[in-house]
This record gives structure tokens, C-alpha cells and sequence, in this order.
């Protein structure tokens, strides 16, 4: 069953998000590190409105909203008071769609003023997968205790997942990778383009996956490596794209169920793109349409 962890840092899940993004793009945050003034009565301060963040690079704080027209205006008012208030202080609201717009004004991140944004959001955070593979090594470990299994990867999405996860395990335990590609005009055949290095006859072998989407590739896999006469066959992914599945293998552990949506980082790519994001996030539409083509 996937698991729904969110920071418990941040009061809302887009401000996580935020958080990442500004990780990944190397700018220094400060979550809620101040409060303002934005009522008197006389000399006592009746109202105070706290910005969720300050990034002290740029001396800016920043207060995201996801919410409807009228909470905005309100907020928007509030931070009208508090430049009155400190006529220095830099401070804007910022809409969720416009936040990767103001990295890129910045001069961070790939998104030039002229390009598309294609990143959407954040799906899974760095802590929340870490938390999910912690999660996934220890189960795997105690039902591999005294197996000496062989963990298979399939290249390349699967190269972060699967180092973490070995590091999360505490059994002993081989790994070998096996990479595959796709026919040109038929993406459900596939071919196996690095072989196996580990005899696994007799072996107690479980396969990792980045992410099982129609289900085809883990199909073709799992009926070559049964092929090799395992002494038995498990697999482990880290993404289940549920929706799209022509073909259902049993999957034995599932770090999150993925939405039905292009995504990437964590070792997933877009025509090799993204794949160093230390998040796992989607694309927009228009793009992953485009991507479901590349993979
Ligand atoms: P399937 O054969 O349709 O299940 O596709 C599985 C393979 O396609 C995965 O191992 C990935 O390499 C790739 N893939 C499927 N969906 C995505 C995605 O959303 N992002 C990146 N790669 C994907
Ligand atoms: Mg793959």
C-alpha cells in the first residue's frame, strides 16, 4: 500500500514542493522565520501575518497561495499593509504557476523566459521517498533473511531507486542489471539489449522496476528470467502507474502508486532529461504526451 508522507515541516504540501524546487535549484530558504505587523490598536499589535518563505539570497520573502480569488485578495491586501508598514522590504505572493516562472527570472533552472515550463509538480519528495525505500529494504529484508537473493535491475530509470534500496537492505545479496530498449513503431515489444552476468538457476531472484505503466516490459522480463529457473520470482517497483496497465504481473512491493502522468527524476527521464532531479515530479500535458512516444 502506498504511503502519503509529507514533511512535517510544512503546513501545506505545495510549500514542500517549493522547498524542492528551490533545493534542486540551490537557493537558500528559511521556512516562516518571521512575522509582520499588519494591525495596530494604538500601540499593541492586534494582527501579525507570517510569510511562508524567506530566501535570503535574493532578501525576498515569498507567501504561496493555492487558494480561491478571495482568500488571494485578502492575502493580497495583508501584504500591501505590510510594505506600507516596511517600505524596504521585498515581498511578493506568489501563484503556484508562477513559481517556476520567477526561478527562471532569477536566473535558476532550465526554464528560460522564452521556453515552456514542462515540470508541473512535485509528486514524491526526497524525504517521502526516502522514508517509502527505508520502508521497502526492511520488508525485503526480513523476507529474504538467509535467501541470499539476486536483486535485478532493469536500466537506466532504475539506478537510483535500486542503490538506495540496497542500502536499505541489511541481508546479503547480489545485484545485476539487464537493459532493454523497444522496437521502433511498437513500444509493447521488446528486447534485451545487456544480459544478465549471475547464473540465477536456483537463485531467489526479485526484479526492481523504476515504474510499471502498461506492464508489457515487466511481462517480457519476468517470462525470460522464469526462463533462468529461479528458485522463485518477486518483483519490487518503485512507481505503480495503475491506471494504464494492459497486463498485470503481481507486484509484490509497490513503493507509491503513480498517478497517470508523465513523470520524472529519481533516475526517471524524459529523453534523457531529469533524471538527476532529487524529487520525482510530472510533466505537463502536452509534454508527456510527447514522452509516452520517447520511452
Ligand atoms: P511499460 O512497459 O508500459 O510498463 O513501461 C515501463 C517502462 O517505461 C518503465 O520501465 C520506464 O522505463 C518507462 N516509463 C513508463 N512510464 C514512464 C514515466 O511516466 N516516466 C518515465 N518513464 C516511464
Ligand atoms: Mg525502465
Amino acid at each position: 500500500m502506498a504511503l502519503k508522507v509529507h514533511d512535517p515541516l510544512f503546513a501545506h504540501p505545495s510549500e514542500s514542493e517549493f522547498a524542492q524546487i528551490l533545493d534542486f535549484y540551490g537557493i537558500e530558504w528559511d521556512y516562516e522565520p518571521a512575522s509582520f505587523p499588519t494591525e495596530y490598536d494604538g500601540e499593541r499589535v492586534v494582527e501579525m501575518f507570517t510569510p511562508d518563505f524567506y530566501l535570503p539570497q535574493m532578501d525576498l520573502y515569498i507567501e504561496l497561495t493555492t487558494l480561491k480569488q478571495s482568500l488571494i485578495t485578502r492575502k493580497n491586501r495583508k501584504l500591501r499593509r505590510i510594505r506600507e508598514l516596511n517600505p524596504d522590504i521585498n515581498i511578493r505572493l506568489l501563484y503556484r504557476r508562477d513559481f517556476h516562472r520567477l526561478m527562471a527570472k532569477f536566473g535558476f533552472g532550465p526554464l528560460g523566459a522564452s521556453e515552456t515550463p514542462v515540470l508541473d509538480r512535485v509528486l514524491f519528495g526526497t524525504g517521502q521517498i526516502a522514508i517509502r525505500v527505508g520502508e521497502l529494504g526492511r520488508e525485503i529484508s526480513t523476507d529474504y533473511d538467509g535467501k541470499d537473493p539476486v536483486l535485478v535491475g532493469v536500466l537506466r530509470g532504475v539506478f537510483c531507486f535500486m542503490a538506495d534500496l540496497i542500502r536499505q537492505t541489511s541481508v546479503p545479496m547480489s545485484v545485476d542489471f539487464m537493459s532493454v530498449s523497444y522496437y521502433e513503431h511498437d513500444e509493447t515489444t521488446v528486447k534485451i539489449t545487456k544480459e544478465l552476468d549471475i547464473d540465477l538457476e536456483g537463485r531467489h531472484v526479485l526484479m526492481v522496476e523504476d515504474i510499471v505503466d502498461t506492464g508489457m516490459t515487466l511481462n517480457y522480463l519476468l517470462e525470460y528470467l522464469r526462463s533462468k529457473n529461479p528458485a522463485s520470482l518477486e518483483v519490487c517497483t518503485l512507481l505503480d502507474k495503475k491506471a494504464r496497465r494492459l497486463t498485470d504481473p503481481e507486484l509484490k512491493y509497490v513503493g507509491f502508486e503513480a498517478p497517470d502522468e508523465f513523470v520524472v527524476g529519481y533516475g526517471l527521464d524524459y529523453i534523457e532529461e531529469y533524471r538527476n532531479l532529487p524529487f520525482i515530479g510530472s510533466l505537463r500535458v502536452d509534454a508527456g504526451d510527447a514522452a509516452n512516444k520517447a520511452k
